[in-house]
């Protein structure tokens, strides 16, 4: 049966002619992030790296993105679109020892997060690599419905893949010790901010 990872693997090379991110609204949610200069920022099943510039511009030469995909396909594509110095690429799963550091001042899941299968144990695991005072943030550019209705239309392996509601993720960050400092849940964007 074919795995979530073989499913982006094979769609690494036209993803970024299938997928319209609105960078407007990407720019608006990492505003609302408050990334510092020489922050260090893991960006979680980065893709083809549509996060990449923002965060960078946002942490400066100073600071250090770990751009992370479990799918080897969508990294190298990231890699030919981007060669900053400060940018570490990785190819790996995020829970499964893909990262080591604990020290990250925020940690970003831009449109990934419902693919992760026991999204509890993701956000308790995802808490142990921040710092005290670390961020972590789910985020889409899309209403909830809208992202979960996609994934509904979508035969194969995400098609149960979904994003819980605003209560429970909310439960899930708090029995991970994370305080939510932000959330929006409305026809533009869905995302949540909290405080380790
Ligand atoms: C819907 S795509 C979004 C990619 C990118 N963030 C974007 O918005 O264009 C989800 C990505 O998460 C990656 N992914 C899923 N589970 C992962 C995991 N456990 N660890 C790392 N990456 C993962 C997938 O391979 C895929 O590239």
């Amino acid at each position: 049966m074919s795995s979530n990872k073989d499913y982006f693997n094979s769609k690494a090379e036209l993803w970024d002619n299938i997928v319209d991110h609105d960078l407007k609204k990407v720019q608006r949610i990492i505003d609302l992030v408050e990334i510092k200069k020489g922050d260090k920022i893991l960006d979680v099943g980065t893709g083809t790296g549509v996060l990449i510039p923002v965060l960078q511009a946002c942490v400066g030469d100073q600071g250090q993105i770990t751009a992370i995909d479990i799918a080897e396909k969508m990294i190298e594509v990231a890699k030919r679109k981007f060669d900053y110095s400060n940018v570490e690429f990785v190819v790996g799963d995020v829970l499964e020892k893909g990262v080591s550091d604990s020290d990250f001042d925020c940690i970003i899941c831009y449109s990934m997060f419902p693919h992760f299968e026991d999204k509890k144990a993701a956000i308790s695991t995802l808490a142990k690599h921040l710092k005290k005072n670390g961020k972590l943030v789910i985020c889409h550019s899309q209403s909830r419905d809208a992202i979960n209705h996609l994934h509904q239309e979508i035969p194969g392996p995400v098609q149960e893949d979904r994003l819980p509601s605003m209560d429970i993720l909310k439960q899930m960050f708090e029995s991970a010790d994370i305080n939510v400092s932000l959330e929006i849940d409305d026809e533009e964007l869905f995302v949540i901010i909290g405080l380790l």
